[in-house]
């Protein structure tokens, strides 16, 4: 007797529905006028790394005037890292701004400036991952590459009643297997059907309240026959998540407040910010190295940030460095150890955290 090849999906024939119906599907009801829809690779990547962490409606906010400032890749690439950081500001999760740059001079530096057009190859550059790289190849390129981001898993878990532990590695092979047996045998339908995915798991296949009686896989979905959407896919057992207090240190001089730019590497890294101190005595040590008057300060109201594996307590505290005792000399030994006095109309020009951002706006 013929049996059919093992595969975890038993029937062959619900594949090419599954594409069919999507491709149709994003043609009559996706997003189908954003302005990355090129296939123009440099545009396609500057949107799937904004689009990482970020909405849509966010994204279309930044990225017409962070593609006007930075044109090319050529342009991104020759910038500063403080123009990137500057543009990125408010986006939030920083290193995608820095590995954006990084990866635009690993194009010009190893790859003449001309974008590399296979997934292996835009594997290599900084912050772009296999789904990404996919993405990119798929609607740059028309290759047949498949994506598979947290939206992708769950539209898949749930149409093909995945239900394995989403932290098992071998669970992660299958589901990556499976979204490369689903995709459409014609090249010129990739961007249509990987927008097709990213749509669906947006817009109909949502995490809660899904809408199943408008969606183009309900007849063939087996989370759905089997009353199961709200249980797949089966969720992560959440990340530890690490309780932190900072003390941040506000000097202000004539109208401006003094920022330093943050190491490479840790939190906020690159960004510009007030001096940050793990605990009150370190930020008084400061204070007195550099002759600031602390018993003039005022301790402002607690700040609660949350990061993605950290609960962060920020206790800022304001000092005015013109207030008596402050002499010329300490004030350069602020201005040694490498930061500026900003004033308030050059603050949109320094990339800062977003807390600090919010709190000298008031
Ligand atoms: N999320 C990730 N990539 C996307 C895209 N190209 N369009 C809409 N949402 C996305």
């Amino acid at each position: 007797t013929h049996r059919q090849p093992e595969t975890p999906f038993r029937k062959v024939k619900t594949m090419s529905t599954f594409s069919t119906r999507l491709i149709q599907w994003q043609r009559q009801h996706g997003r189908n006028n954003l302005p990355w829809q090129t296939r123009d690779p440099y545009r396609v990547w500057l949107s799937e790394i904004m689009l990482q962490q970020t909405k849509v409606a966010t994204v279309l906010d930044y990225y017409p005037r962070f593609l006007a400032a930075f044109p090319t890749v050529q342009a991104l690439a020759a910038a500063s890292q403080d123009q990137v950081l500057s543009l990125w500001a408010g986006l939030g999760y920083y290193s995608r701004a820095r590995n954006l740059h990084a990866a635009a001079q690993q194009i010009v530096q190893q790859h003449g400036g001309a974008f590399p057009s296979t997934r292996a190859e835009l594997e290599t550059l900084k912050g772009v991952g296999r789904s990404t790289a996919a993405a990119i190849a798929a609607f740059a390129y028309h290759q047949r590459e498949a994506i598979l981001d947290g939206n992708v898993k769950r539209v898949l878990c749930r149409v093909f009643a995945q239900d394995g532990d989403p932290a098992d590695k071998a669970f992660e092979r299958q589901l990556w297997a499976l979204a490369e047996s689903l995709l459409p045998s014609q090249s010129s339908d990739m961007p249509a059907y990987t927008q097709g995915l990213m749509d669906l798991g947006a817009t109909l296949c949502t995490r809660s309240k899904p809408r199943c009686h408008e969606c183009p896989m309900q007849s063939l979905c087996q989370a759905h026959a089997q009353n199961r959407t709200a249980e797949l896919p089966r969720k992560k057992s959440p990340a530890a998540v690490q309780q932190q207090t900072l003390y941040w240190l506000l000097i202000e001089q004539n109208h401006t407040i003094w920022l330093h730019k943050r190491p490479q590497h840790g939190i906020w890294a690159g960004l510009w910010c007030a001096p940050t101190f793990n605990s009150l005595a370190e930020l008084q040590h400061f204070a007195a190295q550099h002759r600031l008057p602390f018993q003039h300060a005022t301790e402002l109201p607690i700040i609660h940030h949350r990061l993605t594996h950290r609960q962060l307590e920020i206790i800022p505290y304001y000092i005015a460095a013109d207030l008596g005792s402050l002499k010329a000399e300490g004030c350069n030994k602020v201005k040694a150890a490498t930061g500026e006095w900003v004033s308030p109309q050059a603050f949109a020009q320094y990339g800062m955290p977003k807390p600090l951002e919010k709190l000298l706006a008031k």
